[in-house]
């Protein structure tokens, strides 16, 4: 566990392994053609407990592809994919939580009219008393989401209310509270903060960081660079389908991670183009020439703007 010795330890889930050990989740040169099209070629990346790995990427860059197969919804067709150091293929995303691997979509699935203790426990209801009288045990149901959801510091005013009356910060912490109460041990996020604004991005920061200080390993898959840096340990910049740039946060700067994630030479050609635009200040844009490039190149395809 790399929770820092900050007490509260006894809600630490008995599967979680040490981390320092090997990579719960590992790609070795993984990719994924579908039919003609190769949309993930040659991609390693490793996932450690207690560590967030930031996938970053632009449109089409194969972000998703790639938490697919970690997930278990596609098969790669190319180089290895393991869990806990052994080969895995899974198929079907049953299968991948079964080994601890938890993916919280963007669309939640949630069901806005029922209260968040009821969607907390949705699809795995507790129950109680013998077979044919049996039935919901709701305040056990209610009293471990309560606990749970604080044991994240997430605090809601009540649990009755539907989901769909919390803002998308919180149904994402919720989501992320109950992967964690599950038992995942590798929390698949993807672009979670994308259609969140300033403050409400923050709250979903806020649970990244509360998953990681409880051993998880966090896959956190975001356009934004400000956001992954603000968390990550490690980052991953897809450009096509294949790794353009694979760095632990030690080795770079936000400001070469931003960069890269715009593509200096896109940029640059850019801001040329808006500088031609009447009422476009283009002094505001970040001055390319002095980012650590070594960018994409121009092998990019071109803006297509006509
Ligand atoms: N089921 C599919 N069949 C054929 N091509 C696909 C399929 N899914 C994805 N692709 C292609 O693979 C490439 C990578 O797509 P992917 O959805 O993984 O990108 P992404 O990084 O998640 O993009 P976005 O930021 O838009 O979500 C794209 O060129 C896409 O058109
Ligand atoms: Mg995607």
């Amino acid at each position: 566990m790399t929770t820092n010795g900050t007490g509260t330890h006894d809600t630490v889930r008995p599967d979680t392994p040490p981390a320092g050990d090997g990579p719960l989740v590992e790609l070795r040169g993984a990719g994924k053609s579908y039919g003609n099209v190769r949309a993930l070629h040659g991609v390693d990346l490793t996932v450690h407990a207690g560590r967030v790995t930031c996938v970053l990427g632009d449109n089409g860059a194969g972000k998703s592809t790639l938490i697919k197969i970690v997930s278990g919804l596609h098969q790669h067709t190319e180089g290895d994919f393991l869990v806990d150091g052994a080969p895995v293929r899974f198929g079907t995303p049953r299968e991948a939580l079964d080994r601890g691997i938890a993916t919280v979509y963007q669309d939640l699935a949630t069901v806005p009219l029922m209260p968040v203790w009821r969607n907390f426990f949705l699809g795995s209801e507790l129950t109680r008393g013998p077979w044919p009288v049996r039935r919901l045990d709701i305040a056990r149901m209610k009293d471990t989401c309560d606990r749970e959801l604080r044991d994240m510091g997430i605090v809601l005013d009540d649990l009755e209310q539907p989901i769909g009356t919390l803002s998308g910060g919180q149904r994402q912490s919720v989501a992320i509270a109950r992967a964690v109460h599950f038992g995942a041990r590798v929390l698949i996020l993807d672009e979670p903060t994308a259609a969140l604004g300033v403050r409400q991005s923050g709250v979903v920061l806020k649970y990244i960081a509360a998953a990681r200080e409880r051993g998880l390993g966090v896959i956190f898959i975001t356009h934004n660079p400000h956001h992954a840096y603000m968390v990550g340990d490690h980052f991953t910049v897809l450009r096509l389908g294949t790794v353009e740039l694979s760095a632990a946060r030690s080795a770079i700067t936000l400001e070469a991670l931003t960069n890269h994630m715009a593509g200096g030479a896109e940029l640059a050609s850019l801001k040329h183009e808006l500088a031609q635009v009447r009422g476009v200040d283009v002094d505001e844009l970040p001055d390319t020439g002095t980012l650590d490039g070594g960018g994409p190149g121009e092998g990019g395809a071109g803006s297509g703007k006509g």
